[in-house]
């Protein structure tokens, strides 16, 4: 089964955090997960994909620009009806609204008609609610590695619930 992780970036550190999640992904059995970039999406693998997840640094408390042009204007040909999507996000500031950035993403991935999932409580500890966030300044791949198995296991919860459910 197909997973797809698709993000914004401008200085790395949610591209970073794109492909620990597809790593997780990948660790369950069955799964091929690829991540692109907002600039490069395989339209054809992505379409094919049963499970999305979108991530996005945090601009001024919000999505960025490019990736809410992105999901105003391309997302809805990658066929989202139906399938599982996830968000996260990147901040330099623990309050500086990277939540407020995965509600946006999950509120457009509802409208869509995609089913929207994190796992929450369900899946035990670390509880991740809406979804991941990484905190560091641009290019800070230190304080984002303090982060990376976080992500990682996201991922992998990601993709048991697309596989529990389309499998
Ligand atoms: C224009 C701009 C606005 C930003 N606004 C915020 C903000 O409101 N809150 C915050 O925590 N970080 C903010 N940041 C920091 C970035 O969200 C953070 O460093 C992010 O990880 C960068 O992602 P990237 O390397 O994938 O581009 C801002 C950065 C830029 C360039």
């Amino acid at each position: 089964m197909k997973l797809s992780v698709i993000y914004h970036s401008v200085s790395g550190n949610t591209a970073r955090m794109a492909q620990v999640i597809a790593e997780g992904m990948k660790s369950v059995p069955g799964i091929e997960a690829r991540a692109f970039s907002i600039d490069a999406v395989d339209a054809d693998f992505a379409g094919e994909s049963r499970c999305i997840v979108v991530g996005c640094p945090t601009y001024v408390a919000d999505t960025s620009a490019g990736l809410h042009l992105w999901m105003e204007k391309e997302m809805g040909r990658l066929g989202l009806p139906g399938k599982l999507g996830g968000a996260f996000a990147t901040a330099q500031y623990i309050h500086g609204g990277g939540e407020l950035v995965i509600q946006a993403i999950l509120n457009h991935m509802l409208t869509m008609g995609m089913l929207t999932y994190s796992g929450g409580g369900s899946r035990g500890k670390p509880v991740i609610h809406l979804g991941p966030v990484a905190i560091a300044g641009a290019g800070d791949t230190e304080a984002l590695m303090a982060f990376d198995d976080l992500f990682r296991l996201y991922g992998q919860r990601m993709a048991e619930k697309a596989a529990e459910l389309f499998d």
